[in-house]
């Protein structure tokens, strides 16, 4: 094993790339396997260390990096866009010695990035971790990982030897144990909360709370859960710096972000695109479409549907998205052909998220179901105009009812496709199904996985600028 370039010492942080360009995170991405660590160190450069021997300089340091990530404006790539800093902040000002959780449950049946990350480049997931954990004083990072991640799982394993074997690397991670927990493949067992019940041995179902993760999470410690995508965010952010960070993207969504890209387009996949590039520009980059357009889920499964006839110009940032009742959330980027029928897409979909619920609070379990079945019969022209009132109705029931916002983003999804489809959700409730409701099934449910695509890797690649 080599050791560290001696150019890029522990510490100072200074190893860049430093051109406002793209790739950033997919950069160096290999063909097939994943990325070795002295494949990483020639990319990236050495990751500063935020800890040394227990001196008072280290909690400089760390709160240092934390004042970084917020001058950087990174928001979580989870699916919220929580500001990152504000969460590490409270994680390390909470009582008690913390612990990080790394999320990489990737529950969105359309998303495919957290999954990329690992198999691909678990360096740079591992950095990220090791100096999350060290700059909210963390001694453990647990990283959750899909159950259907073998290989995810496999490269993890190794990168973790690798480093083990690395002198440098080794004392750069000795600050926290690290320690790798599957997780089931369900919709709802990456919220966080779910996390954190089930790697403290429980089922992955969310936890009531409060306490809050950052005040009583993991064995009731200050526990910090963020995607696998923010934590390697945070390790080019420690690299290169917040002004670094911000050439790219929006005043208020800097950087760049993976998009997993699918539908009728010539290369689906995962993207590394510019907050705010256009979505055009990002279809391009996937070789065009190759079937006319209904519309597109954007943010994932609990995101918001946009007609066709609203797509063009659309821009890929939430203040632009906003608009549209959208959010780029997981970064999901789901294209419906024309070939599909939205009402009966929704309608499985519908169907599909309530039987996602993990059954622990009534409104959550009753009115999901009842939503589903209010939907399918709209699909099934029963119902007509009481039906699609009901959808409303129940909707404004189950809103902020539960212990999760499992509830609130089916509703927002389904609500978005009621308004996104206004003609063919009148259509089905007067007439009953169309010639393409019995055509293909569109969308991943539950875990289909996205287009057999031998040469995915190949295409994981540098997406849109503006
Ligand atoms: C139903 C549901 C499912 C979720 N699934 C995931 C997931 O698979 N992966 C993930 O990173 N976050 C998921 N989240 C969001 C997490 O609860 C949490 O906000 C996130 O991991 C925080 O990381 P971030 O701040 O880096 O975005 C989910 C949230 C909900 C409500
Ligand atoms: S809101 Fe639904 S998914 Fe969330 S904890 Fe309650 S029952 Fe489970």
């Amino acid at each position: 094993m080599s050791a560290l370039p001696a150019t890029t010492p522990f510490g100072d942080g200074t190893s860049k790339p430093q051109t406002p360009s793209l790739p950033r995170l997919l950069a160096g991405i290999p063909a097939e396997g994943a990325m070795t660590l002295e494949e990483h160190l020639a990319e990236h450069g050495a990751p500063p260390l935020q800890l040394g021997q227990g001196r008072r300089s280290d909690r400089d340091r760390a709160e240092r990096l934390i004042d970084e990530i917020d001058a950087a404006g990174l928001l979580g790539r989870g699916g919220a866009a929580f500001p990152t800093a504000t969460k590490m902040r409270a994680v390390a000002r909470s009582r008690g010695r913390a612990i990080v959780l790394a999320n990489a449950a990737e529950g969105e049946p359309a998303s495919l990035k957290d999954r990329t990350l690992l198999e691909a480049l678990p360096h740079l997931v591992l950095d990220g971790g090791m100096l999350a954990a060290q700059a909210v004083g963390a001694d453990e990072l647990v990283i959750c990982v899909c159950e259907s991640f073998g290989a995810g799982s496999q490269s993890l394993g190794e990168a973790l030897q690798e480093r083990a074997e690395t002198a440098d690397y080794a004392e750069f991670d000795r600050l926290a144990r690290v320690r790798l927990t599957t997780v089931p493949g369900h919709y709802v067992a990456g919220q966080e909360t779910a996390l954190i019940n089930h790697a403290g041995g429980g089922p992955a179902k969310p936890l009531f709370t409060p306490p809050m993760p950052f005040e009583q999470g993991l064995r009731r410690r200050p526990t910090l859960v963020n995607n696998a995508e923010t934590l390697a965010h945070i390790a080019l952010i420690a690299r290169h710096g917040a002004a670094w960070f911000r050439q790219l993207g929006t005043p208020t969504q800097p950087g760049s972000a993976l998009v997993t890209l699918s539908g009728p387009v010539a290369h689906p996949g995962v993207y590394e695109i510019e907050h705010g590039a256009s979505l055009s520009s990002l279809i391009e980059a996937g070789g065009g479409t190759t079937a006319g357009l209904r519309g597109a889920l954007i943010g994932g499964y609990s995101g918001a549907w946009i007609g066709a006839e609203r797509l063009r110009g659309i821009a890929l940032s939430n203040e632009y998205l906003a608009a549209h009742g959208a959010a780029l959330g997981a970064g999901v980027v789901l294209l419906l052909s024309d070939e599909a029928c939205p009402v009966a897409e929704t309608a499985r979909l519908a169907r599909w998220l309530s039987g996602q619920s993990t059954r622990q609070c009534g409104p959550c379990v009753h009115g999901l179901d009842a939503l589903a079945t209010a939907i399918e019969q709209i699909a099934g022209g029963d119902g007509g105009g009481r039906a699609a009132q009901r959808v409303e109705r129940l909707a404004s029931l189950v809103l902020g009812r539960g212990a999760c916002r499992h509830p609130d983003g089916t509703v927002n999804v389904l609500l978005s496709a009621v308004e996104a489809f206004p003609a063919e959700f009148a259509d089905h409730g007067r007439r009953g199904p169309c010639d393409r409701c019995a055509g293909a099934q569109e969308l991943p449910l539950p875990r289909r996985p996205l287009p057999p695509d031998p040469a995915r890797r190949a295409r994981v690649r540098l997406g849109a600028q503006r």
